[in-house]
């Protein structure tokens, strides 16, 4: 099992199809966020499925009422995104609203130094509601493993922990695949780097023997 998804976080849309044809053989997934998406159109998520085979996650982190989360991931699954980032903290019925449209990941706690401030008091709560709602998978950060063995150890056995912070911000793949993560999410130690695909093959080749 493929368990490395790229951050595709470029602004132009022939750099990122570039990278992504030249590392697809390494990858379960890419993911796009809003520089991407900014920089490049919706279109850019039909595009990346149609070089790579791969599915697409959208990584829009919505954080708002259901009515306008259920506006933009209605556009988002519509341009072909497989999956789509929510944030937990806004509640339950922000959550239900994308999750009515299609598969969902929310945000447990953050890989960024910053999370510590907000977000980790509050991540049991968002596991609980993980558990209660049932998404496809849950954020939890490659900075911090024991945090990712901690949130293994609330939620449920089937939902997914997808895992940034490897590389650039520091967290390594095998202990956070040891700590329990389903799939590892990097960006800059790939699209960054001099060789993206080759990059990509020995992010995937360390993965595979965690
Ligand atoms: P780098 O370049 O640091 O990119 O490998 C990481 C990618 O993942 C996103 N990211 C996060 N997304 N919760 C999330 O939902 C997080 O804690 C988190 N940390 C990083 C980041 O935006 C970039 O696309």
């Amino acid at each position: 099992m493929k368990r490395l998804i790229l951050a595709l976080d470029v602004y132009e849309r022939e750099r990122a199809l570039e990278i992504a044809e030249q590392t697809a053989e390494y990858l379960w997934a890419v993911k796009v966020n809003w520089p991407l998406i900014i920089g490049s159109g919706l279109n850019v998520i039909t595009e990346i499925k149609q070089v790579t085979g791969l599915p697409v996650i959208a990584d829009l982190k919505l954080a708002d009422i259901p009515n306008t989360n259920r506006m933009i991931a209605g556009r988002v699954f519509k341009a072909g995104a497989d999956y789509i980032i929510v944030h937990g903290f806004v509640g339950s019925d922000s959550v239900k609203a994308a999750m009515e449209l299609g598969r969902t990941i929310m945000v447990v706690e953050m890989s960024h130094p910053g999370a510590k401030e907000f977000i980790q008091p509050v991540t049991d709560g968002l596991i609980k509601l993980a558990n209660e709602l049932g998404p496809f998978g849950v954020i939890a950060p490659a900075t911090r493993p024991e945090r990712v063995a901690y949130i293994r150890s609330k939620l449920k056995p089937e939902i997914r922990i997808l895992s940034p912070g490897v590389g650039a911000q520091g967290g390594k793949v095998r202990d956070v695949l040891r700590a329990g993560a389903d799939y590892i999410i990097v960006g800059r130690s790939i699209y960054a780097s001099r060789n993206p695909r080759e990059s990509a093959r020995m992010i995937h080749d360390e993965a595979m023997g965690a």
